[in-house]
């Protein structure tokens, strides 16, 4: 693990924003045999003032973290497949994607956004260096280089297969700690007129829903276009263009390209004003959400507790990353939350990192519905509500903690 000091992009100070105590990996569910080997960090929040990039002071290794046990399937959710599915027919419709033109992704898991490719005989490549889940890729017909986006890396690509028409990148730009030296092998391996087009939660989003669960170690960094664009601009890049979306619980999707390359969008412009006019240069406003998630915390320990007096039975719904955050700051044991329902199969009959809440299959949920149930994929709420009617049909209630701690 690297103890960081300085902001990575810029190597000047980083101010703490927020410590959150020694956590350990936010997918690190594990089994009882191995509590006593479980591994931690101190998982600090700093922000630099020249970069505006939001990032944690350490990561652990990524070999740590991306491997062959690596459990986040993005298929798991049905709203998800129909996203990507969607995106796809939006870059196919903008000509973003034709028969003529070459793209990748990074980070492409399962399968989930290039299986659309593959079946439309488009060209494309994904890098994934989880082993398992490369594999899922690869059965869809995908072709995939197990390994993570480097610069090195690109320059092989380019020798192999030539340059790239749009790289795409979901949930993962935020992962990678050397960044710098992503976004340098980008600029190499795009054409001319290539995109680099990325989305992750939005830094925006979470200060304003003060959902401080999307900080874990694989979120080494929270964007926002203020701080991506130095970021990109550094390596003769631009952002062009951007989209909020509302998955993962508020998210920006960057369209960017070589300078010069693309006017600016309307939208692109709005999106810049807008965080000027919020302060997301400001350390301040970042002091601010320390508070929030001080009083976040303190409300829900107090809920939680009350209920637990009262006799209440309360589970957690969706052993997600995320909730790795939630229990361990806040030291929620399955004392107050007896086990977490999930549908992974992968997941089920381990125990959640750190706080070792047992993880159960969502098939027991039906038999034996608690009084209350953490919504731990609160940005799946859609999809849960609807399919889970029953519960709140039978007297069941919610707990969510965003964006404020309350009962749905
Ligand atoms: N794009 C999918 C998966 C996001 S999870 C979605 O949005 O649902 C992040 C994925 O990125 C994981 O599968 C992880 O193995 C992969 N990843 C992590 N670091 C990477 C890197 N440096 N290069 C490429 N992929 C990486
Ligand atoms: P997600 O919010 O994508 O997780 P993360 O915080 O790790 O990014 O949610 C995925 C997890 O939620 C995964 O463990 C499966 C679980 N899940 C359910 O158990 N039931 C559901 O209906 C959905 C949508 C997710």
């Amino acid at each position: 693990m690297t103890n960081n000091l300085n902001c990575r992009i810029s190597d000047q100070e980083l101010i703490e924003i927020i410590n959150f105590g020694n956590q350990p990996l936010g997918n690190g569910f594990l089994q009882e045999g191995n509590f006593n080997k479980e591994y931690f960090f101190e998982m600090k929040l700093g922000f630099c003032a020249e970069s505006k990039m939001v990032q944690l002071f350490n990561q652990p290794k990524s070999e740590k973290m991306f491997n062959e046990n690596y459990l986040f399937f993005s298929e798991t959710s049905k709203y998800m497949q129909v996203y990507f599915e969607d995106l796809f027919k939006n870059f196919l419709s903008n000509d973003y994607i034709n028969k003529n033109k070459f793209i990748i992704e990074i980070g492409c898991n399962d399968g989930i956004f290039l299986k659309h490719a593959a079946k439309n005989n488009i060209k494309c490549l994904g890098i994934e260096p989880s082993k398992n889940v490369a594999e899922i890729s690869k059965n869809k017909g995908i072709e995939v280089i197990n390994n993570f986006f480097t610069s090195k890396l690109c320059n092989e690509i380019i020798n192999d297969h030539g340059k790239v028409d749009l790289i795409y990148a979901a949930n993962v730009m935020c992962h990678i700690e050397d960044i710098k030296d992503v976004i340098y092998g980008a600029s190499l391996l795009l054409s001319d007129k290539g995109l680099l087009v990325f989305e992750d939660p939005y830094l925006l989003d979470i200060i304003e829903k003060t959902s401080y669960d999307q900080i874990y170690d694989e979120h080494v960094y929270l964007f926002s276009l203020t701080s991506v664009e130095k970021l990109v601009n550094l390596f003769g890049l631009e952002i062009f263009h951007a989209e909020r979306t509302n998955t993962h619980g508020g998210s920006m999707r960057y369209y960017i390209s070589k300078k010069n390359n693309y006017n600016k969008s309307e939208n692109a412009l709005n999106y810049f004003n807008k965080e000027k006019k919020i302060d997301l240069s400001d350390v301040n406003t970042y002091f601010k959400f320390k508070k929030n998630v001080e009083n976040s915390k303190n409300d829900l320990i107090n809920l939680l507790n009350q209920l637990k007096k009262n006799g209440k039975k309360i589970s957690g719904y969706a052993a997600t990353s995320k909730s790795t955050t939630i229990l361990n700051y806040c030291k929620i044991d399955s004392e107050l939350i007896e086990c977490i329902y999930d549908t992974t199969p992968q997941k089920i009959g381990l125990f959640s990192p750190g706080m070792h809440i047992p993880v159960c299959d969502f098939k027991a949920f039906y038999e034996a519905y608690p009084d209350y149930a953490f919504l731990f994929a609160w940005n799946h709420f859609k999809e849960i509500s609807n399919k889970e009617k029953k519960f709140v049909e039978s007297g069941g209630k919610w707990i969510t903690h965003v964006p404020n701690v309350s009962l749905i």
